[in-house]
């Protein structure tokens, strides 16, 4: 009797020892900003795209579940800076300027911007908009590097103006219903959204080539390291490539 009550409870505490184990599985949150297609995009009630597809890969090699949320980008960097978000992949370039308030993941994925035009467009090249005299409006998603450049290279050089939205596709939608002359954007979510809007076309010319990585506060070295080494294994099996190639068919 004495034997399969020890049997028992040995059998009951380790029960509780795996559920305190399940339990404590942590939750790593990520902040995105998903109208960016094929990185980030809302399907029903869910984010999908290759951000999150890579962020599921590297947080279960590390340990850990995933929650995503969706929110404005101009506020991802401050959040995750601030404690707010544990990590940030939103098809974000690598900037030095950034650099200074986040620390960046090794790069995962490059990413061009491009310009995205109406069919019928004066403009023919990302040169058109550097021009001697040249006087276009162009939007931008605020705070991206598409908005960095183009107020340098367009606005303070005194060759239009720039129009900020908080999103890529209202950019685009004020582009097709003409209120501005082009849309400079990341070159995937230029094509979809070319794609799903007929009349307007990307420019073969491209503006910048960037290097995409996830932002971690800069206290969170120990989170760095750790996702430095699953995206590494990650790489080295050939899974982000597959997931990269589910999305963007290689030209
Ligand atoms: N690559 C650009 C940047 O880092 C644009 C990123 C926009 N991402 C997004 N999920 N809306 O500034």
């Amino acid at each position: 009797m004495k034997k399969i009550l020890a049997v028992a409870l040995t059998l009951a505490l380790t029960l509780t020892a795996f559920a305190a184990c399940a339990e404590s599985k942590e939750t790593l949150t990520m902040a995105t900003n998903a109208s960016f297609p094929p990185y980030e995009y809302v399907e029903g009630d869910q984010v999908v795209g290759i951000d999150p597809e890579i962020a599921a890969a590297v947080c279960e090699k590390m340990g850990y579940d995933l929650e995503i949320v969706d929110t404005e980008f101009d506020s991802l960097i401050s959040g995750v800076a601030s404690g707010k978000y544990d990590f940030v992949m939103a098809g974000m370039t690598v900037t030095e300027e950034r650099q200074q308030m986040i620390n960046f993941s090794d790069s995962y994925a490059t990413g061009i911007q491009s310009v995205i035009v109406k069919e019928d467009s004066d403009i023919t090249s990302v040169d058109d908009l550097f021009a001697e005299g040249a006087n276009h409006t162009v939007g931008v998603q605020l705070s991206t590097t598409g908005d960095i450049y183009t107020t340098g290279d367009i606005e303070e050089a005194g060759l239009g103006t720039v129009q900020r939205f908080p999103n890529g596709n209202e950019a685009v939608m004020a582009l097709v219903n003409g209120k501005i002359d082009c849309v400079v954007i990341d070159n995937e979510p230029a094509k979809a959204y070319v794609a799903a809007n007929p009349g307007l076309k990307v420019l073969d010319s491209s503006y910048a080539v960037e290097d995409y990585a996830a932002a971690i506060a800069k206290d969170n070295t120990e989170l760095l390291e750790k996702f430095n080494a699953a995206l590494a294994e990650l790489k080295a099996d050939g899974t982000i490539d597959a997931i990269i190639a589910k999305y963007i068919s290689a030209e």
